[in-house]
């Protein structure tokens, strides 16, 4: 079947693997029978090292005006110091969350056969515009004995009450709803109350969610013991950054973690992408593995509202069998199809 309308996507495939895994999850996308009208970018750290160019307000506004945004990998190959940290961080991939005001972070995780979470499936829903990622803060004296840098935290109510609020939505429709406030509230008193204070309120707005809270290093030793006690985790942009790796690893590794950079106001274009890096050492192997580049697309669908292809596609991913890198990238496409 085909769908209704055509989708406009822009398409940032970026650096190492990126294009390859994006070429795969759009040729699912269609092959799950959605049409797509894409226009693709060249942004990344191989446009920046050719011409300086990162993103401008221009590109921006225009990508704003998409469907959504399917993006590949981001980011130079390990040990190519070319790129001082944080140019293509802050200047392209959170210039886009908070440009287009992606403020939740959504990434759902599905343990596969033999991964030490086996049999578990949650998500976490990481905040995606403040946070100590806000970039306030600075450097006095650089260089000096008596150099000071800070970098503060940034917790907004209405930022805070948004994300617990897109938290509660989604654990509401568990077969078994519970959320899970992971914070660290006895040291990080003035965010943590003011999260604290919202999941109560906000909580009380969804009677059938069953509301649980953790300190961040506790949480760090559920996911690997006992990650069934979790739903839906939600979280700061930081603790959210970093327990998703720690997600991603008990799960199956990152190879499989796909992510919603979320507009759930639909201002403009959300944004999906893999977890995963560049991985540059794959490149011209034919061995990345698409997976999690598959899953992103099907979380576009999800939020285009073209539920039963996303459906469709997540069961051909939960259902895949082989080796990748055996299949290679071509292959496990190539069976994804098959299993439309
Ligand atoms: C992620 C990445 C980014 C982040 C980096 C590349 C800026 O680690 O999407 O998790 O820290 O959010
Ligand atoms: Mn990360």
């Amino acid at each position: 079947m085909l769908s209704e309308r055509t989708y406009r996507v822009a398409v940032l495939g970026g650096d190492g693997i990126g294009p390859e895994v994006t070429q795969s999850a759009l040729d699912v996308v269609r092959g799950a029978g959605v049409d797509l009208a894409t226009t693709d970018y060249e942004l990344g750290a191989a446009r920046y090292l050719r011409d300086g160019f990162v993103l401008d307000q221009a590109t921006l506004d225009e990508l704003r005006g998409f469907d959504a945004i399917l993006l590949g990998a981001i980011g130079p190959a390990i040990g190519d110091s070319r790129i001082p940290g944080g140019v293509l961080e802050r200047g392209l991939l959170l210039r886009l969350r908070f440009g287009l005001d992606l403020y939740i972070n959504y990434r759902p995780f599905r343990a596969v056969a033999g991964s030490l979470a086996q049999g578990c499936e949650f998500a976490i829903v990481r905040e995606n515009t403040e946070g100590p990622y806000a970039g306030e803060g600075g450097v006095l004296r650089y260089g000096t004995d008596h150099e000071v840098a800070t970098q503060g935290s940034v917790n907004t109510r209405f930022g805070v009450e948004r994300c617990v609020r897109y938290a509660f939505e989604r654990a509401a429709t568990l077969a078994q709803p519970k959320l899970t406030l992971v914070h660290k509230t006895n040291v990080l008193t003035f965010a943590g109350d003011l999260w604290s204070r919202v999941v109560n309120e906000v909580g009380a707005e969804f009677s059938t969610v069953e509301v649980d809270y953790n300190h961040v290093d506790a949480a760090c030793i559920y996911l690997v013991e006992s990650p069934q006690r979790y739903g839906i985790i939600v979280t700061d942009n930081l603790f959210g950054d970093i327990l998703s790796d720690l997600a991603g690893a008990v799960t199956g590794g990152i190879g499989y973690a796909a992510s919603a950079n979320l507009n759930p106001a639909r201002t403009g274009a959300s944004l999906f992408e893999p977890v995963h890096g560049a991985a540059h050492d794959l490149v011209g192997t034919g061995l990345a593995n698409p997976l999690a580049a598959v899953s992103s697309a099907a979380l576009m669908l999800e939020h285009l509202g073209e539920v039963d292809a996303a459906r469709r596609i997540t069961r051909a991913v939960q259902d895949f069998e082989g080796d990748v890198m055996t299949l290679g990238t071509l292959g496990v496409t190539k069976q994804l199809l098959e299993r439309l």
